[in-house]
């Protein structure tokens, strides 16, 4: 296997393989973070969906299971996320990925800790210019499909991370619909330089997903997911009932009030944390088709790099 794949992200981060557990809502607690980091890359505790306490106390335990880095993901959409930032600063975590909301509302204080790295999550090229204006060391760009929620724009990653890589000089990684070595080879074959993957890390044994979450990830096929919610925030989940009242009322023209009542609160937690696949909020990307058992993290840090070298040598061999 690969020894190490070098890039200005891997550098930065100090990681042998470029690649990025997203963090992820009900999904990414410090035992992924934990397993992630330990397989040389990088873990993240998501801390949506976590109150300042638990977030700190999952800091403290993944500290104490670790010596490795790992980052921790901050939704901008919080109205307590400078709140959540100076735990993580005050924990001494050294990387920040930011998410879902204006890069100056914390960029400015993440740059005034000395030795901390900050990545913001992007949709398209205008917002990746205005993280990379406000300081960010790293800009994911997150195509249309990906799982969770999703920018309104709708640009896969296929044609958003050459964007992407092409306007901006910060390093890009991609993240949206890879799951196996052939995503990872095509992101960098499209100017990344890293990969941010989470649904394939949510199907996993360490993530804090509920079981039945990962069965239905890993029984959905290409077509199960869908992209909805449009006029709330833009959300990607596997198709159920729940999905399809709230697809109903969105297009029987309902009112933003009225289609707030049908989407109702808690749903992701119902479903990702508490495993309600009829009435939960199932999000998961359109790689879903690709993932079909629930390994340990490692094991898919294996397969990447693996799946990756083997294509590489696939498509060297089409050479004349
Ligand atoms: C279950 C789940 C929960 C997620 N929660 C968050 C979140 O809390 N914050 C965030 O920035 N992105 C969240 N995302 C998006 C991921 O961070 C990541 O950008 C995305 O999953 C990448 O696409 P992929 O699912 O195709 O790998 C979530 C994704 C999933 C699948």
């Amino acid at each position: 296997m690969i020894e190490r794949i070098r890039t200005r992200i891997s550098d930065l981060l100090q990681i042998r393989y470029p690649i990025m557990q997203a963090g992820m809502i009900w999904a990414s607690g410090y035992k992924l973070a934990v397993a992630c980091a330990e397989a040389e890359i990088l873990g993240t505790i998501g801390s949506a969906g976590m109150n300042q306490e638990l977030f700190r106390s999952q800091i403290r335990k993944a500290k104490a299971l670790t010596k490795r880095r790992f980052a921790v993901n901050i939704p901008l959409l919080r109205a307590d996320a400078a709140e959540l930032l100076e735990i993580a600063l005050a924990e001494g975590i050294e990387v920040i990925i930011t998410s879902a909301g204006n890069p100056a509302v914390l960029g400015p204080r993440v740059r005034k800790a000395p030795g901390v790295l900050w990545i913001h999550v992007v949709p398209s090229v205008k917002h990746g210019l205005k993280a990379q204006d406000a300081g960010a060391d790293i800009v994911v760009g997150e195509g249309f499909e990906a799982g969770g929620h999703n920018g309104v724009d709708e640009i896969t990653t296929l044609a958003l991370i050459p964007q992407l890589a092409d306007a901006l000089s910060v390093p890009v990684a991609a993240a949206g619909g890879i799951a196996d070595g052939r995503g990872f080879l095509a992101a960098m074959a499209l100017g990344a330089e890293g990969i941010s993957v989470g649904t394939r890390f949510a199907c996993t044994q360490e993530s804090s997903s509920h079981p039945n979450y990962k069965q239905a990830v890993a029984a959905a096929n290409d077509a199960a997911t869908v992209l909805f919610a449009k006029r709330i925030a833009p959300v990607r989940a596997i198709r159920n009932p729940w999905v399809e009242r709230v697809r109903q009322a969105e297009a029987s023209g309902a009112t933003r009030e009225e289609l707030e009542k049908v989407y109702g609160h808690s749903h992701s937690r119902k479903g990702i944390l508490e495993g309600d696949v009829e009435e939960g909020e199932l999000e998961a990307g359109q790689s879903c088709g690709l993932i079909r058992d629930v390994p340990k993290a490692a094991e898919v840090v294996r397969r990447f790099v693996e799946e990756y070298e083997r294509d590489l040598d696939r498509i060297r061999r089409f050479q004349p």
